[in-house]
């Protein structure tokens, strides 16, 4: 139900590779284990992991690190159209999205392959290929690192906006999220309008959960690195949202940037794109880059440390700061 832990490696818990340790870490696999162990009078200073696939670490993290072991998937509640799906935050993200696609419940297909596990995806809106996390979460719950308390929080309570949520927020390092209750749709409603995907699954014979599934790890296959074979955190820059005006004073200039609408008078721009003509691509440095085929993408070529992705990460921002007067914002939770 628990398990503690000294000293220990934080390697297999990031997935950007970087050599580091926890001064504790506690596993739990209850909701029942871990109130008892923060009622217990915990005092330490805390930090929630899933899969350590948005983290870096700049240095060995001197306090508890709590990591979710709490598995399960249940469904709570169904009508004739829906399903309310009761899942645990420590179940990998990828194994409960081949479930629901097998079982032929619509919403979380277009997630495919998005390394992590579900606490996370709730803490941070994972999103990709038009469909955000957020919009198919009905319910979060917690415990409070403080009292030990159940919390439970709603879908508008949440507060998800693009890649955040309140857990980034006012609710940042209170919580540890036990359980994700997803509402799925029995009939499918297909979101294939990002990029090539409606291309890509036509080809793979139409339009079911399965070939969306499998268009999108295609796709994800083909332009993001394997965390297995190269450190990374995924996207290190969230897209930048600039006002409709700059976006177009920008495009004039540069006609082939990607922009995409971001609601009243804000368009957002693709910091790969942005990163991309900085140069980036072709600079050579012996532990960190960005990733070839996707430059929004960090990478570790082995042995960085988190300082040297902290400082080449800065230089980034620096380059396209300078270049198109934009400035990028981290996704990466960076931990020091
Ligand atoms: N682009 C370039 N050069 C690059 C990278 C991208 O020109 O090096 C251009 C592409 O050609 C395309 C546009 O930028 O026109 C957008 O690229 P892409 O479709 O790859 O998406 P993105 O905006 O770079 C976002 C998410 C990804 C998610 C994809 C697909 C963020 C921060 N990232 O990337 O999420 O998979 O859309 O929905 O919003 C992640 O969060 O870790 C992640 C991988």
């Amino acid at each position: 139900m628990m398990k503690i832990y000294n000293n220990y490696s934080l390697l297999p818990h990031n997935t950007f590779g970087i050599e580091t340790t926890a001064a504790t870490f506690v596993d739990f696999s209850s909701v029942d284990a871990l109130k008892q162990y923060l009622a217990e009078g915990f005092k330490g200073h805390p930090l929630v992991i899933g899969g350590g696939s948005n983290l870096l670490f700049t240095g060995d993290y001197d306090g508890t690190v709590f990591h979710s072991s709490i598995k399960g998937i249940e469904i709570t509640a169904e009508t004739h159209s829906h399903i309310l799906l009761r899942v645990g935050s420590g179940v990998n993200w990828d194994e409960l999205v081949a479930f629901t696609v097998e079982k032929g419940w619509c919403g979380l297909e277009n997630l495919s392959a998005i390394p992590g596990e579900v606490g996370a995806s709730a803490v941070q809106n994972v999103g990709a290929y038009g469909v955000e996390a957020g919009e198919l979460i009905e319910k979060v719950e917690a415990v409070a690192i403080a009292d030990a308390a159940d919390r439970a929080f709603t879908h508008d309570e949440c507060c998800f906006a693009y890649r955040d949520s309140i857990f980034k927020n006012t609710e940042k390092g209170k919580n540890i999220i036990t359980y994700v209750t997803f509402r799925l749709a029995k009939e499918a409603a297909f979101k294939l309008s990002y990029g090539n995907l409606a291309e890509k699954v036509e080809e793979l014979g139409g339009a079911t959960l399965a070939n969306v599934r499998r268009a999108v790890c295609e796709i994800r296959a083909a332009k993001l690195p394997n965390p297995s074979d190269i450190g990374s955190a995924g996207s290190f820059f969230m897209n930048p949202v600039v006002p409709a005006e700059m976006a177009s004073s920008l495009k004039s200039e540069y006609p082939s940037m990607p922009q995409y609408p971001a609601g009243d008078g804000f368009v957002k721009i693709s910091a790969g794109w942005l990163i991309e003509q900085c140069g980036w691509k072709q600079t050579p440095h012996p532990h960190v880059g960005v990733y070839e085929k996707q430059a929004l993408v960090v990478v570790n070529r082995g042995g960085a440390t988190g300082i040297e992705v902290m400082e080449f990460a800065t230089a980034v921002v620096e380059s396209v700061k300078e270049k198109f007067g934009i400035t990028l914002h981290m996704e990466v939770n960076v931990i020091s």
